[in-house]
């Protein structure tokens, strides 16, 4: 599948248009010396949902059920994350969901400095373009996507919770990444506290973007 079979998207044409030619470029540009290394072993996953979002949620790259289904965030991590933006008031058709790197890294390891530097005008694009419908807020799942996006190392830990905002009017809310919060989860035990503090980030998030509303 190329990124001309994006599924879930709506908005206008020409916009979708320019997203399909964002992601073409990424996948066939090859001066992207690290990003074509993970081509070979693994598929490209371009982002989906609205492209008049509510929120832009930024994960880090696909693993593999991503690899398998092309669409970001359907494994158990987005199950989960499913669950937890339905319970804060949006449902997924309602967001935009990418990553920074849109390849699976081999043995789903962390993407590389490289891949990430070599993604990361490829997703500025991508809100640049999104951001044409008004959304300004960014939903960083992790420390990769909140430490690229801002261009400083994070530590979500610290800034959980909170909006931080980017030089160009976006303002990146700060959140664990999904895979985290389901390592803690145990069966038959109370909700960990970080998947307490997950679920109370996407209310206080929620909260916000459904007042953006018009
Ligand atoms: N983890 C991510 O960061 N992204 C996905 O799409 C799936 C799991």
């Amino acid at each position: 599948m190329t990124a001309r079979t994006l599924s879930n998207a709506q908005g206008g044409i020409s916009n979708m248009q320019y997203l399909f030619q964002i992601y073409d470029e990424m996948q066939f540009d090859y001066d992207l010396l690290h990003i074509q290394r993970l081509r070979r072993s693994s598929n490209f996953v371009p982002g989906s949902g609205s492209l008049v979002p509510r929120a832009i949620l930024v994960g880090e790259a696909p693993g593999a059920n991503e690899n398998r289904e092309q669409r970001p965030f359907v494994g158990r991590s987005g199950i989960f994350l499913e669950g937890v933006l339905k319970d804060s008031g949006m449902l997924r058709s309602d967001v935009f969901i990418t990553n920074v790197v849109k390849y699976q890294p081999p043995g789903n390891r962390d993407p590389s400095p490289k891949e990430i530097n070599e993604s990361l005008p490829f997703l500025r694009r991508e809100l640049a373009l999104l951001g044409t419908s008004g959304c300004r807020t960014i939903i960083a799942m992790g420390k990769i996507a909140c430490s690229s996006l801002l261009g400083e190392d994070i530590s979500v830990t610290n800034y959980r919770g909170k909006f931080l905002p980017m030089k160009n009017g976006w303002q990146v809310f700060v959140t664990y990444h999904p895979s985290f919060i389901i390592r803690s989860i145990r069966p038959d035990s109370p909700p960990s506290l970080v998947e307490k503090q997950f679920r109370a980030d996407f209310r206080t998030v929620g909260e916000y973007v459904n007042t953006q509303v018009k």
